[in-house]
């Protein structure tokens, strides 16, 4: 077993902070326990109730983080082992979920130098002629992702995007939570922190602040005028991409193992040397959820857990991760 000092703590949060969370709400935390064990802890008020009631988003967050951090040791020689499930409240605001110690030597795990390269893209993609290429590694790669290629079935998935989106921001606790979560102005004080911000969402000042507007305020008439949905509209940039790509894991699978799967399989997208963003809404909307099982002929064992738009970025990539601090996160 390896002992965990608390500086080597710190550079293994900073690196595991970096994986994906739901709106960017960062609900994952660590303790060094007396044991030397390591535990994940669950930042129980930090939550996206009205997208994410059920809180599965929440636990494939952890699972994201829970692989982020066995990344970040394996970029060290080292290995998480003798993994347990706790799930024990620590005071009011933490659980613990797992624990787990650390073993050395390991084998370089070819994803984890992908770890700051990876961010969401959510701006549109660009065709290119070898297209195909890295859609065939990353099929090739992993057995849970299903890419959807075909021109016209993108197209019309970009249409079904749109109104599983649409439907949801049309309750007004929906929209509530995510203007919530969204730190339109640089002068918001959470900014650089957490939540998705408006050079996250790939949006210029003024379409920020129409964002606001038709999010808030301005929803209802806009709506009673049939303008909203088109508004809200991301059909161009779904239909820019060169794949659609639905993730699918096991029915019944613990949370925490499908976060882990998510991550790596968002990694195994950079890898490729392509940039994603998930679509929630369509594998979170019954019915789009099922034509997409339908389409991507996915087996009756297998849930469709979320769908990436795939493709190659039309301007040059910038990794760049809004973060809590290194402080905050260990507790
Ligand atoms: C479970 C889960 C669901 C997500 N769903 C969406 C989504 O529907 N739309 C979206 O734009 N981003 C989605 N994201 C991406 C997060 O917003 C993103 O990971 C977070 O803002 C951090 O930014 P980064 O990925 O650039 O590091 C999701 C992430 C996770 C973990």
């Amino acid at each position: 077993m390896s002992e965990l000092t608390p500086d080597l703590l710190r550079e293994l949060v900073a690196e595991a902070r970096l994986a994906p969370s739901v709106h960017n709400i960062q609900p994952t935390r660590w303790r060094l326990l007396g044991d030397g064990r390591l535990a994940l802890v669950d930042a129980t008020a930090v939550r996206a109730p009205v997208a994410d009631p059920a809180g599965h988003d929440v636990l494939v967050s952890h699972g994201a983080a829970l692989e982020g951090m066995s990344l970040a040791l394996n970029r060290r020689g080292l290995a998480i082992t003798a993994m347990t499930t706790i799930e024990q409240t620590l005071s009011p605001q933490f659980a613990a979920l797992c624990s787990f110690a650390i073993r050395q030597g390991v084998a370089p795990d070819p994803l984890a130098g992908h770890v700051a390269h990876r961010m969401s893209w959510r701006g549109k993609f660009v065709a290119s002629p070898d297209d195909p290429a890295p859609l065939v590694q990353l099929a090739v790669a992993r057995d849970d992702l299903i890419c959807i290629c075909h021109r016209q079935a993108i197209a019309e998935i970009a249409g079904w995007a749109d109104q599983a989106e649409f439907s949801f921001v049309h309750g007004d606790d929906y929209r509530a939570e995510l203007l919530d979560w969204m730190r339109l102005s640089p002068s918001h004080p959470h900014y650089l922190l957490d939540g998705l911000n408006r050079d996250a969402l790939a949006m210029s000042a003024v379409e920020a602040t129409a964002a606001r507007f038709v999010l808030g305020s301005l929803f209802r008439p806009l709506d009673r005028l049939g303008l909203a949905a088109a508004l809200l509209a991301d059909r161009a940039k779904t239909a820019s991409a060169s794949a659609i790509v639905l993730f699918c894991r096991p029915v019944g699978e613990d949370p925490l193992t499908t976060g882990r799967h998510f991550y790596r399989s968002w990694l195994e997208i950079d890898r490729a040397g392509l940039v994603a963003c998930p679509i929630s809404a369509l594998a979170d909307h019954p019915e789009f959820n099922d034509r997409l099982r339908k389409l991507g002929k996915v087996g009756a064992d297998l849930r469709l857990v979320n769908v990436f738009r795939v493709g190659r970025p039309a301007k040059p990539l910038k990794p760049r991760h809004y973060r809590l601090p290194v402080d905050r996160l260990i507790v």
